[in-house]
């Protein structure tokens, strides 16, 4: 099959990838001219494990390519996927549809008869039919089907999530579109991953209804984890009692310091736009948004408090910078917020992320980047465990002693065991035990 991928970011660049690793012919493409430069010349502009082995690899075997051209590479194309950008829209938290039918638009005097443009991108219920209406209005006599197929891998686990998914879920309102899809997916499907397929409308809600209910897992847990801390339980021992009941499952009870990145806190607002403009309630998805967003500042406090609240003047080293592991994406990242509080508090921060910090240094200010997890400790009251990077799972409590001058670890992400730490002289703050 040949497949277009307008978009080469986390989901378009996975995808495209792994769709020519299964042995379709793809061609990615950008608007970003330093991103496309960037890929021809072999490098790739984000970090995900394993990526740059299997891009080197399809491009090498001629299956692969890149281009800024959407008028050169799509008219060959039997599916040309959507996978643009749908930040919030600034202001009112709707998803911005702008780059979803931008694409749509600057596709459609190319495509040939019988082409197939699937949505991948995140998108509210009736996005395809909007898709649609553009095409129409651009070419009237045009045979052509739109198809929703939402993507659920993760950034750090991206290639294994969608060579491997639980499930691929694949909206159609035509039968063309059906087959097409089918083909694209074959090599998944002999493998013996779930093919859903469903309506459009039906395709794009399920994307959101997944997204809303790991993140009230997650809220769920560290609302659960705050009671923890008043009634002296502990919320591993709680986590692990329930998520061992089948209906319930161990997935996202990890206690922390809330939910970030390029997903859960703009799909949360999106469906809950959705929600109004159709006067449906979603009361749930309400409480857990409200509950994420007080709870990254609230760890900010929690520092704060930890340090007896006489901050001013003090550092801290905040370890991870990341919404979360394997990944070098911050947007969104409960670390923005942290940093943030401690500032208000007047301590100055010095940060070590393994892979974020060039990202980071976009959205924050006056931190001094270190190049690893002891130069950032150097002088500091408190280390600070803000994303579970493996490097920050065995630290050496030695040379620790040597370089925190208040001996405290702050373990947002619940790496240590307590007697551990304390065995080696350090006062350890966790969350929910
Ligand atoms: N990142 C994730 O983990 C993840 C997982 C599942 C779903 N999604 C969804 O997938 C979509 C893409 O997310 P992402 O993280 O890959 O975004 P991204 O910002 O990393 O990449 C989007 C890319 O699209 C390009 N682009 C925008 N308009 C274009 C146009 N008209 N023509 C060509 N290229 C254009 C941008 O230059 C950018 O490189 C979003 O809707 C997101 O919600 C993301």
């Amino acid at each position: 099959m040949k497949i277009v991928m307008i978009g080469t970011g986390y989901v378009g660049l996975v995808s495209g990838a792994c769709f020519a690793d299964f042995g379709h012919d793809v061609a990615c493409v950008d608007k970003d001219a330093g991103k496309v430069e960037a890929l021809l010349a072999g490098r790739i502009p984000i970090f995900e494990p394993g990526l740059d082995e299997l891009v080197a690899n399809n491009v090498a075997a001629g299956r692969l390519s890149f281009t800024l051209d959407i008028a050169s590479a799509v008219p060959a194309a039997d599916a040309v996927f959507i996978a643009v950008g749908t930040p919030s829209r600034r202001g009112d938290g709707h998803a911005d549809l702008s780059y979803v039918y931008a694409a749509a638009k600057e596709m459609a005097p190319h495509l040939q008869p019988g082409a197939v443009v699937v949505t991948k991108s995140t998108v509210p219920v009736g996005t395809g039919d909007e898709v649609e209406r553009i095409i129409r209005e651009a070419r009237p006599e045009l045979a052509f089907s739109v198809a929703s197929n939402p993507e659920f891998l993760r950034e750090g686990a991206a290639i294994e999530d969608f060579k491997r998914p639980d499930r691929i879920v694949v909206g159609i309102d035509d039968e063309h579109a059906r087959s097409v899809l089918q083909e694209v997916y074959r090599p998944l499907v002999r493998n013996e991953s779930p093919l859903l397929v469903m309506a459009r409308r039906a395709a794009e809600l399920t994307k959101y209804a997944a997204n809303a209910f790991l993140a009230t897992k997650i809220s769920f847990i560290n609302e659960i984890a705050d009671l923890c801390e008043k009634v002296g339980a502990d919320v591993q021992d709680v986590a692990r009692g329930i998520g061992m009941d089948s209906r319930i499952g161990p997935r996202f009870l990890m206690a922390g310091p809330g939910y970030g990145g390029s997903c859960f806190p703009k799909d949360t607002l999106a469906l809950l736009k959705t929600s109004h403009d159709y006067e449906a309630p979603l009361r749930i998805v309400e409480a857990v948004t409200l509950a994420n967003d007080s709870r990254k500042r609230s760890m900010g406090r929690k520092v704060v408090q930890a340090l007896g609240g006489a901050t001013h003047g003090k550092s801290a080293a905040i370890l991870g910078l990341t919404f979360k592991a394997d990944t070098d994406d911050m947007r969104d990242s409960p670390a923005l917020a942290i940093v943030q509080a401690l500032q208000d508090a007047g301590m100055k921060v010095r940060a070590y992320d393994p892979e974020g910090m060039e990202q980071a240094a976009r959205l924050l200010d006056d931190i001094t980047y270190c190049s690893d997890a002891y130069e950032a400790m150097e002088g500091a009251s408190a280390a600070v465990i803000v994303t579970e990077w493996d490097a920050f799972r065995a630290l050496d409590f030695a040379r620790m002693g040597e370089l925190l001058v208040d001996r405290i670890l702050i373990d947002l992400r619940n790496l240590y065991d307590r007697a551990d730490v304390e065995r080696h002289g350090f006062r350890y703050v966790a969350v929910g035990r």
